[in-house]
């Protein structure tokens, strides 16, 4: 099983906050998509109620003890059941997409590492879990300027050997 995480985060490893994100930055929303297509995404009981809805072309798998059946993806209460699911679904690989008690958990287990490093400071209230990227092998790596519109940020896909 392939394992992709995938996230943005601020300076201080920002990810969120009152269950939202804290920038919009649409180019990075098309790299997410790009990134995500295709696979099943794994995501916190908090991510999946922070969506505006389902995201089209890719089937949600939510953690949570606490969900009920929820029409249109699939419940899981553990990493395990997260994992069998994916299988279920006829694929081997899936995306890890937050939040951070999800990212903490994956971490060790995704073998592709996506991180948006967005200039963002500001109040947050969710966080990335602290971790050495520069332990990681780098794969590629993107600069994107900011606009009046956006701040700027920078794209790495690292790789880690599991
Ligand atoms: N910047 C980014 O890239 C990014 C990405 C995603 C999310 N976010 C932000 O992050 C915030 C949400 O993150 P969060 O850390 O608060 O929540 P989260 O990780 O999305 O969800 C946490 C919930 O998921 C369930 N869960 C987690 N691990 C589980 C496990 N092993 N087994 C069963 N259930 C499990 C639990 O739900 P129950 O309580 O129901 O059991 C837990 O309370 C929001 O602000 C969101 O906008 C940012």
């Amino acid at each position: 099983m392939i394992l992709s995480l995938v996230a943005g985060i601020g300076k201080k490893r920002e990810l969120g906050k009152d269950n939202k994100l804290l920038w919009h930055i649409s180019e990075d929303l098309k790299n997410f998509k790009k990134i995500t297509l295709g696979a099943p995404m794994i995501m916190g009981r908090n991510t999946f109620e922070s969506l505006p809805g389902k995201l089209p072309g890719r089937d949600h798998i939510v953690l949570s003890k606490t969900m009920g059946e929820t029409q249109g993806i699939y419940v899981v209460s553990n990493i395990e059941e997260a994992l069998e699911k994916v299988k279920e679904l006829g694929f081997d690989k899936a995306s890890v997409v937050g939040g951070a008690k999800v990212y903490e958990q994956f971490l060790p287990l995704c073998q592709h590492i996506h991180i948006s490093f967005v200039d963002f400071s500001g109040e947050a209230d969710t966080f990335f879990p602290t971790y050495d990227f520069d332990k990681l092998e780098l794969m590629e790596e993107k600069n994107f300027e900011g606009t009046e519109k956006t701040l700027p940020w920078r794209y790495c896909h690292y790789q880690q050997k599991i």
